[in-house]
């Protein structure tokens, strides 16, 4: 058997795809959809396009699972990764020592951060650092003698990751079903998404205004001396991009603050930029007490991720002592190196605010032209984050039934006409790099059109 790495040169995309559909376990394992239509076998890309095993290239609305912020083929963090690999490819955070990017990242972190989130701890995933949350959190009100503060508090339609504890704050049945979740001490509640819950008389402030209600209402019930957090995505993301009116997420703040519930923002796909500031926070508002990040932090070039807490939350947590909880890629050098080359970039590019003055206003424009197809029932967004959702009747907010079939109709149309979206239930959303040119972005709209156009003729609309 040879060991040796396979190319592309030797091997056809039906080989691949035979391969992967015999070895290969994927996650969100859709088997049935390998087995019948094969897998996309992406063999390199450059900027915002993808190029595939038969050398098509495909335009990438979703900067690959809303990570590669900077965009594919940057050689300057290909150098980071290869020369820290050089000097030292690990070492580890445990045992009072560090390698000096982990020092150095976490002081940049410190300083890019809204409010006084001064601290921050690595891992490799954004699943990770929220189990890493529930830890801590719950050792937090531990140390500062309040036991039964331990219950979370999060929202349907949120996502958190895939772990035990992650798909538990998450918000979906669906994951649910698998490992029998959610585990003891989690809760949900409504989030404000006016499309799919708001009343036939409400406004989308009233369903938020509501859906902040929701959140009140469950810390009374449940006692604000069982409930240790409420954790939320400034804007929900793979959810289907569900973005608040303004006046949700300060009154979410309030309440937290006035029961004395920590607030943890999960900034893993609004973090670095993607909403038009460096984070969703600060698009919203919003002064968290501890924050996930990863995705943007390195745009996907190497994994990491980390949770970020105020001093005070971190003076706690010190005074209590040991705490048994890391990974060994806590702080991996090259990940940290990646992402200080990443940081030192989308600074020296002027990214973030070019998504704010440029490209996040462009897309947005261009996206809502599309809200005169047959086939939309909003469109919305933020920054360079959209959403199309997809219905029966517009006039009604009617989605097609069942739930769940349209947007993956059109998902493939679009892939087929050169865009890679993403469907969620009837929703096709797009976070594109936040390098994309404004050419691109309407190449991005112009290609949704037309795989909208061609799902609208499959249903026999058009
Ligand atoms: C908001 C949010 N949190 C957490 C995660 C989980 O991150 P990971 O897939 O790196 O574990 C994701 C992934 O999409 C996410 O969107």
């Amino acid at each position: 058997m040879s060991l040796r790495a396979t190319t592309t040169e030797t091997l056809s995309t039906a080989e691949w795809q035979e391969l992967d559909r015999r070895h290969h376990v994927h996650p969100f394992i859709d088997s049935r959809a390998i087995e019948e239509k094969g897998t996309r076998v992406i063999v390199g890309a450059e900027g915002s396009h993808l190029i595939d095993s038969d050398g098509r290239r495909i335009l990438d609305g979703m900067a690959g699972l809303w990570c590669v912020n900077l965009g594919y083929g940057r050689h300057e963090l290909a150098q980071a990764a290869y020369d820290q690999m050089v000097e030292l490819p690990y070492y580890n955070t445990f045992f009072r020592s560090a390698p000096p990017p982990t020092i150095e990242l976490s002081r940049i972190l410190a300083e890019l951060t809204p409010g006084d989130l001064g601290h921050a701890f690595f891992s490799s995933s954004g699943s990770e650092a929220n189990d890493t949350i529930v830890r801590l959190v719950r050792r937090y009100w531990d140390v500062r003698d309040r036991p039964t503060k331990k219950t979370f508090i999060s929202r349907t339609y949120a996502y958190h990751g895939s772990t035990m504890a992650a798909a538990s704050l998450g918000g979906f049945e669906a994951m649910h079903a698998v490992g029998d979740l959610p585990l003891p001490g989690f809760e949900h509640v409504m989030p404000p998404y006016w499309f799919a819950m708001g009343g036939p008389d409400e406004t989308p402030e009233d369903t938020a205004e509501r859906a902040a209600r929701a959140l009140e209402d469950k810390i009374l019930e449940l006692g604000p001396e069982n409930v240790a957090a409420f954790i939320g995505e400034p804007v929900i993301g793979a959810g289907g991009v569900i973005v608040p009116p303004d006046d949700y997420w300060p009154e979410v703040q309030r309440i937290c603050r006035e029961h004395d519930v920590l607030l943890v923002c999960d900034e893993v796909i609004t973090g670095f930029g993607r909403t038009g500031a460096w984070f969703g926070a600060q698009t919203f508002d919003i002064e968290p007490d501890l924050m996930t990040i990863a995705k943007g932090l390195s745009s996907g070039y190497a994994p990491i991720s980390a949770v970020l807490m105020t001093d005070a939350v971190f003076e706690t947590l010190s005074a209590g002592g040991v705490i048994p909880h890391g990974y060994t890629y806590s702080g991996h050098p090259v990940s940290a190196a990646v992402a200080i080359e990443n940081l030192r970039l989308m600074k020296e590019e002027g990214l973030v605010e070019r998504v704010r003055d440029e490209t996040g206003p462009l897309l947005q424009e261009r996206l809502r032209t599309l809200a005169d197809h047959p086939l939309v029932g909003e469109v919305r967004g933020v920054g360079l984050l959209g959403a199309l959702e997809l219905v029966e009747d517009k006039a009604t907010r009617k989605h097609f039934e069942p739930m769940g079939r349209v947007a993956p109709i059109a998902h493939e149309h679009c892939y087929d006409e050169g865009v890679v979206l993403r469907a969620m239930r009837d929703v096709l959303c797009t976070s594109p790099p936040l390098s994309i040119e404004p050419h691109e972005i309407d190449e991005l709209v112009e290609r949704t059109a037309r795989g909208l156009d061609r799902t609208a003729a499959e249903l026999g609309l058009g």
